[in-house]
């Protein structure tokens, strides 16, 4: 797919890769999204969704999950949608469950799948530049998947591709510490399905992590497009949600509290997010610090469902280790919702490259025989 706006190659032009890395985030959005639908282009952080598009989302995720079910003439419509087009998955950092989702989601749509895991087989292992590798990707495919370790390395190929001849859509599905924008609307989709379509007025404990857990934070930046949403935060002492996340909050007048008892606030959840602790992150004795510091006060334990409301739901981004008790994992309570969760990514994912492909009425129109 070409770029449909002159205008933003023009301008990239002009900005090297420091004035455009020092941005705001909110000043790159025009650098994102399409001028003509609003819809996101790329994909770098969540504040380039708003209400219009979440809903959109959420309601072509649904519609093109129905389409779906309907094995030969509905799952032949969605591949029709992308033939002939190519995706490249390239994640160097590890992944299951947003590589195969991504590369399901590509499938359902009809586009033929190249992927890349391991850098050390492709030329950035004899010395070719980040640029110089994003540039030779974006020559044979329509849309670059990218996860990897480093941040900004995602913004990077952004930068790049906004200025070449060959301007296609880059999704991140995580670069570093930086945002992992898919993963919180799948999360917004899980809400949305999970109490009849509706997201406002949700009360959402996020534990764990909270420092450096990428998930969390996308999904707070979400908070602003929903009506009366508060959010309660418990994490350790020295994992507690970084003050750019709460002055967001702050911003757009969204309630939120820091607390330290789990089990208190646990009955005034619609939503438990919970977490596992990133201790990838942590050197040398750190990572045992970290361990030894989230003790039994950051985890939930089987009798806490006895707490929870009748209608709320336990999510988790995945992989969990033992921050939830391994029975509830099958004892089939309805509210044991993360098991659906990851399935939820790949609709998510579905109509987010639906999107970007301006196919989503094409979904919405089909007529389900
Ligand atoms: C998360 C990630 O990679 O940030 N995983 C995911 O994409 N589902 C969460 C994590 O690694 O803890």
């Amino acid at each position: 797919m070409k770029t449909n706006n002159k205008e933003i190659k023009e301008r990239a032009h002009k900005i090297n890769w420091r004035e455009f890395s020092a941005m705001e985030e909110k000043d790159k959005i025009v650098f994102l999204n399409n001028s003509q639908t609003g819809n996101p282009f790329h994909v770098l952080f969540s504040q380039q969704f708003d209400r219009k598009i979440l809903d959109l989302l959420c309601k072509v995720a649904d519609k093109a999950r129905l389409i779906h079910k309907n094995r030969d003439k509905g799952r032949k419509f969605l591949k029709s949608l992308l033939f002939g087009t190519f995706a490249l998955n390239f994640f160097s950092q590890p992944s299951s469950r947003t590589f195969l989702s991504f590369e399901t989601a590509q499938e359902i749509l009809g586009m033929g799948i190249r992927d890349i895991r391991d850098p050390n087989t492709s030329s950035e292992a004899k010395g070719e530049s980040m640029e110089d590798s994003i540039r030779t990707f974006s020559s044979y495919v329509d849309l670059i998947v990218m996860r990897h370790p480093e941040a900004k390395a995602v913004e990077r190929g952004v930068w790049v591709l906004n200025r070449s001849d060959r301007r296609i859509p880059i999704i991140s599905g995580g670069s570093g510490p930086d945002q992992h924008p898919t993963q919180a609307l799948l999360d917004i989709y899980t809400i949305y399905k999970s109490f009849d379509r509706k997201v406002d007025n949700k009360t959402i404990i996020m534990i764990g992590d909270l420092l450096r857990g990428r998930t969390v934070r996308s999904l707070s930046y979400f908070m602003k497009n929903y009506k009366n949403m508060k959010l309660i935060f418990v994490s350790p002492r020295h994992l507690r949600m970084k003050k750019d996340i709460k002055d967001f909050l702050k911003r757009h007048k969204i309630s939120y509290q820091e607390e330290n008892n789990f089990k208190k606030v646990i009955p005034l959840a619609d939503v438990i997010y919970m977490t596992r602790i990133q201790d990838e992150w942590d050197k040398g004795k750190n990572k045992q610090k970290s361990h030894e510091s989230v003790g039994q006060g950051f985890k939930f334990k089987a009798e806490y469902l006895n707490l929870m409301k009748k209608k709320s739901i336990l999510m988790h981004p995945l992989p969990k280790r033992d921050e939830i008790d391994v029975e509830l994992d099958y004892c089939g309570d309805p509210r044991i919702i993360y098991w659906r969760q990851e399935r939820n990514g790949m609709w998510a994912r579905v109509a987010l490259i639906a999107m970007i492909f301006q196919k989503e009425q094409d979904i919405l129109r089909y007529k389900i025989k």
